[in-house]
C-alpha cells in the first residue's frame, strides 16, 4: 500500500487490508510505504488513528517508511492511491512483470476507471472518514480476488 508521505491513506489501507485479510481466513503479509521520505519514522497522522480506532483498527504502531525498489521483490501487488504514486513507483520497475504488479487501488471497485484515492491531508475529519470507507470498500473487493484465486475459482 503506497501514498505520498505513508502517514494518512497507505497506513490505513494496510490496517484495513490486515484486519478484512484475518476475518476472511485469508494469509497475506502487508505493508506500506511512501514515496516520498518527508514522514520516514513517523507515525500515523494523527486524524488516520482516530478514524480506523473508530472502526475497531489500532494503526498506531505503524512507522513511515520510504518506497524502494526491494518492494518490487517483496510484493507481489503494490497498491497506489493515485496517479502521482503509481508514475514515482512504476518508474522504479526493473521489468515489465514489476510494472504489471502495480496498481490504483480504487480499480479494484472501478475497473480501469483509475480513480484516485484523494489526499485527505490538508482536509479535515470528513476527508479521513471518506478515504475509509474507499479503502474498506476496496480491499474488501481485493481480499476475495485474491482468496477466490487461491481456491482456483
Ligand atoms: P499521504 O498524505 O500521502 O496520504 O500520507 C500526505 C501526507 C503528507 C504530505 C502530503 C500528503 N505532505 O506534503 O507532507
Amino acid at each position: 500500500m503506497v501514498c505520498l508521505g505513508n502517514i494518512c491513506r497507505s497506513p490505513l489501507a494496510e490496517g484495513i487490508f490486515r484486519k478484512i485479510a484475518k476475518e476472511q481466513g485469508l494469509k497475506a503479509e502487508v505493508d506500506s510505504a511512501g514515496t516520498s521520505a518527508y514522514h520516514e519514522g513517523e507515525r500515523p497522522d494523527s486524524r488516520s488513528q482516530q478514524v480506523a480506532i473508530k472502526y475497531g483498527i489500532d494503526i498506531s504502531n505503524q512507522r513511515a517508511r520510504r518506497f524502494t525498489k526491494s518492494d518490487f521483490d517483496s510484493f507481489d501487488k503494490i497498491y497506489v492511491m493515485d496517479r502521482y504514486n503509481y508514475e514515482d513507483v512504476v518508474v522504479l520497475a526493473d521489468t515489465p512483470e514489476e510494472e504489471q504488479k502495480v496498481d490504483l487501488i480504487m480499480n479494484a471497485l472501478h475497473p480501469g476507471g483509475n480513480r484516485a484515492v484523494p489526499d485527505p491531508y490538508y482536509d479535515g475529519h470528513d476527508g479521513f472518514e471518506h478515504v475509509f470507507k474507499l479503502l474498506e470498500d476496496s480491499c474488501e473487493i481485493i481480499v476475495e480476488e485474491m482468496l477466490g484465486q487461491k481456491q482456483g475459482n
